[in-house]
């Protein structure tokens, strides 16, 4: 069973205008705006050890060919083995798919879609980070609609951005990091190689069925891990309180089929996203600093879908838009604590190096918002002025980066300025994000918030 709301325009915070209607200040070529959102969860189930049920989720839903995904690392590591045993305890019949690439590229999501058509699987289980998750969801996809091309259903302009309309086999994600939230999410993102750039593909019909939600994975994350992932929730929170109200947002669909995933900011998903950041801000420094502080480790893990269902409903702006080229682009930069082979910028620090900047610049389209972030990570904002916000919200995310040891800036990751161009370029393709920003940004905006993410301290 799936959660699904959908909210008209008489809700408690009114959108001004109906579909179909021309939204005054619009010139007459104008779009019209949205009046509705939707909000779209996978269910959760949420516990310490939950994950040894996941042979008996399998066996209810009659499953009789599963795929296990996983990463290479975590296949070494207690939660995939205790999802195993709890499917060999259980009777079921899985194969396991331990190649998935850490940050994913077309290639390795084709490779495992390969994989899932070949095997023709009844059931999925993804067991591991965001990289896992969305590789399983694209398998899923792509195995169930055996005949599209694979840029069918990624986001326009790169991919041909189709709404899907095929069943998919139930899909059980079993989250081991707290931060992409991707087990409640419809989203799938990955490295388009030859653009070097990242992209995605974003449907609600891609969510998976459940996810399980155990703290005892947390456990053995690393500390980099833990942070980096711990950023990502920190931007889906900022980003999703923070992006164009759902009802600025255009066009309209006239059909609700094509209303997209990420649809702007709405009473529903601002309550999700507020209270991932008040857990973000008492708890992700501790769970960086000590593995075995289980009760930060395991509140970051239920703050990592709290954020979830925010931004996965919400969407998130620039800090993302601009994270796709940071990683797609990466040159030699090794991330510490990750264990793979190629060179990697991990989601969550390509995506809070420009936070600072971000911040700064959105501030003035909603400075209450901005001041009310900043109070909960900490700045006291009594005396605050209004015009101060961006610049409050900035300094307040430099102070907790510096406390977590975060590298300074994009020139501590390889670039220079001499690589603005490619990084505005990978940019502007972003666009289901980036105009989710509630201010508009030109190019010239976008060089600017990249060079003035270049140092932070
Ligand atoms: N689908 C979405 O909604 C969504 C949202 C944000 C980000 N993403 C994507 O998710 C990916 C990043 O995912 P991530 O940050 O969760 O990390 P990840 O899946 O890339 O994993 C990072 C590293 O941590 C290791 N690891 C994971 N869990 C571990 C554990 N419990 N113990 C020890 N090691 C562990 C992995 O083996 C890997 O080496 C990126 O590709 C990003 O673009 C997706
Ligand atoms: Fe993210």
């Amino acid at each position: 069973m799936q959660v699904l709301i959908l909210i008209g325009y008489a809700t408690v915070e009114p959108a001004k205008y109906v579909c179909g209607f021309k939204a005054p200040g619009l010139p007459a070529s104008g779009k019209t705006t949205d009046y509705a959102f939707e909000m779209a969860v996978s269910n959760i189930r949420y516990g310490a050890g939950v994950t040894k049920e996941v042979g008996m989720d399998l066996q209810n839903m009659g499953a009789k060919n599963v795929c296990l995904m996983t990463d290479k690392n975590l296949s070494q590591l207690p939660p995939v083995q205790v999802v195993m045993d709890s499917l060999v305890k259980n009777g079921i019949n899985f194969k396991v798919y331990d190649n998935v690439r850490v940050e994913p590229t077309d290639r390795s999501f084709m490779e495992a879609i390969e994989f899932a058509k070949k095997g023709a699987f009844d059931a999925y289980v993804a067991v591991g980070g965001g990289s896992t998750m969305d590789t399983c969801k694209a398998a899923n996809l792509y195995a169930s609609s055996p005949h599209s091309d694979f840029l069918d259903y990624v986001n326009a302009p790169i991919g041909k951005g189709k709404p899907v309309s095929v069943p998919l086999k139930p899909l059980i994600a079993v989250p081991t990091t707290s931060g992409t939230g991707s087990e409640t999410t419809g989203v799938a993102i990955f490295d388009y190689e030859h653009l070097k750039v990242k992209t995605g593909i974003a449907s609600r019909a891609i969510k998976p069925t459940l996810g399980l939600i155990d703290p005892l994975h947390t456990l053995h994350m690393p500390d980099r891990v833990v942070a980096n992932s711990g950023f990502d929730v920190l931007c889906h929170a900022l980003e999703s309180y923070t992006a164009l109200p759902y009802h600025m947002r255009s066009p309209c669909p006239s059909n609700p089929i094509t209303r997209p995933a990420y649809q702007g900011s709405n009473p529903i998903s601002d309550i999700w996203a507020i209270h991932a950041l008040r857990i973000v801000a008492k708890y992700l420094k501790r769970a960086v600093r000590n593995p075995d502080d289980l009760e930060a480790r395991s509140n970051m893990h239920l703050a990592s879908a709290f954020a979830g269902i925010g931004f996965g409903n919400a969407g998130v702006h620039l800090c993302h838009g601009m994270s796709y080229p940071i990683s797609g682009l990466v040159k030699t930069y090794k991330a510490k604590d990750y264990n793979v082979d190629h060179p990697l910028v991990p989601h969550g620090l390509s995506v809070v190096l420009t936070s600072p900047a971000v911040f700064s610049f959105t501030a003035q389209m909603s400075p209450e918002r901005h001041l009310e972030t900043a109070e909960i990570l900490g700045a006291d904002t009594h005396t605050a002025r209004i015009p101060d916000a961006g610049p409050i919200l900035a300094d307040t995310l430099r102070k907790f980066l510096f406390d977590l040891d975060v590298d300074d800036g994009l020139a501590s990751i390889g670039y220079s300025k001499a690589d603005i161009p490619a990084l505005v370029k990978g940019t502007l393709p972003q666009e289901r994000v980036t105009k989710l920003a509630p201010r508009p940004q030109s190019e010239e905006d976008l060089s600017a918030l990249f060079e003035a993410s270049m140092k932070l301290y």
